[in-house]
């Protein structure tokens, strides 16, 4: 898989005309779905390259990462006649970006893109690393293939107008990538002011965060090993998502990942002797910034199923990445359902629901 260039925008108009300057092209195309339609597509106006491009526009949100409105992009480059020589542009949060990235990897057998991603989420995490895919038969990202951009060009300008819940939602992924890197930049994120944002010092975090991911995604782009530490608090947190969203009260991708790194930094500390001191301070700030996800023991069996449809299982056994200390990761991770039931039992206490 070749490496992507992940740029931090000092100017988007200059970094996208020197991304798309250096994938000639015949036909360029630009994906967005109707709210980067709207609110972000207008700053793009003045960018010269762009005078000529067809837009795409697709519905916002998961429900519409499916089939058909894959096949509706697909339609539409060909329709408008997009040959294998054309350049997609995605603009949009990781709905966008997972969709056109897999309409563009298999339109033709594969044409370039260019990812712009417009949320945290997707900045920091859903466009970078060459993961694309939809959502199929009830199940998040099921079909997809790896395939990376050319360019992801991150501009964090547009974070200034994103919403409380869709910061925390990409935070998360940030608290992730701090775990799994160096005690300093943990130490960073825990102590930022959330209340007050300092975009340009979120700026510089947001380019270490997505050092953490692309020095991962460049030693194993499949994630055969050591991506796998990216999955931290993904093996509980999907569980939560697919629960709430099977009881009609969805949450935020990244909010499940901040619980499920409460429960597995539970496990990391009970079975890998990860630092209690370090699992509180990241609890409180998860508690003082994303509440608690309720549930009851009674859902606990339920849970433990949906930790067993993860796809990062394998035969049936329920995989975990865990932490000896910040930085220090244990993959391949295992545990009975009981101790998987007395995390669920630490959740609900520490994090009084
Ligand atoms: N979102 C985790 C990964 O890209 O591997």
């Amino acid at each position: 898989m070749s490496k992507q260039k992940v740029i931090l925008c000092e100017g988007l108009g200059n970094s996208l005309t020197l991304a798309i300057e250096q994938c000639p092209h015949d036909k360029l195309f630009i994906l967005t779905d109707e709210h980067t339609h709207r609110l972000c597509l207008p700053q793009l106006k003045d960018i010269a390259v762009l005078k000529n491009a067809t837009e795409i526009i697709i519905g916002a949100e998961d429900l519409h990462k499916n089939l058909e409105t894959l096949a509706s992009v697909w339609q539409a480059l060909s329709g408008q006649g997009a040959t294998r020589h054309s350049l997609l542009i995605n603009l949009g949060g990781g709905m966008v970006t997972d969709l056109g990235g897999f309409a563009a990897s298999t339109f033709k057998r594969g044409i370039a893109y260019i990812n712009i991603p417009t949320t945290l989420l997707a900045m920091v995490d859903a466009s970078v690393g060459g993961k694309t895919g939809i959502n199929f038969n009830g199940l998040k990202n099921e079909i997809g293939v790896f395939a990376p951009a050319t360019s992801v060009l991150l501009e964090t300008e547009f974070l200034r107008s994103l919403d409380a819940h869709n910061f925390f939602s990409g935070y998360a992924e940030m608290l992730k990538h701090g775990l799994i890197s160096t005690p300093e930049h943990l130490a960073e994120l825990l102590s930022f002011d959330t209340e007050k944002i300092d975009y340009v010092g979120l700026k510089t975090m947001v380019g270490r965060s997505v050092r953490v991911k692309e020095d991962i995604v460049e030693q194993d782009p499949q994630e055969h090993g050591i991506r796998k530490a990216l999955n931290l608090g993904h093996t509980v947190g999907h569980a939560f998502e697919s629960l709430a969203l099977a009881e009609n009260r969805p949450v935020l991708h990244g909010y499940a990942v901040a619980w499920g790194l409460v429960c597995e930094l539970y496990l990391s500390y009970i079975k890998v002797g990860f630092p209690k001191d370090r699992m509180r301070q990241v609890i409180q700030f998860v508690n003082e910034n994303y509440g608690g996800f309720v549930f009851n023991c009674k859902q606990y069996d339920r849970l433990y199923e949906l930790m067993g449809h993860d796809k990062k299982n394998a035969a049936g056994i329920i995989n975990f990445t865990l932490l000896k200390e910040v930085g220090e990761i244990c993959l391949n991770q295992t545990t009975d359902k009981a101790t998987i039931f007395e995390m669920f039992d630490f959740y609900r206490e520490c994090m009084g629901v």
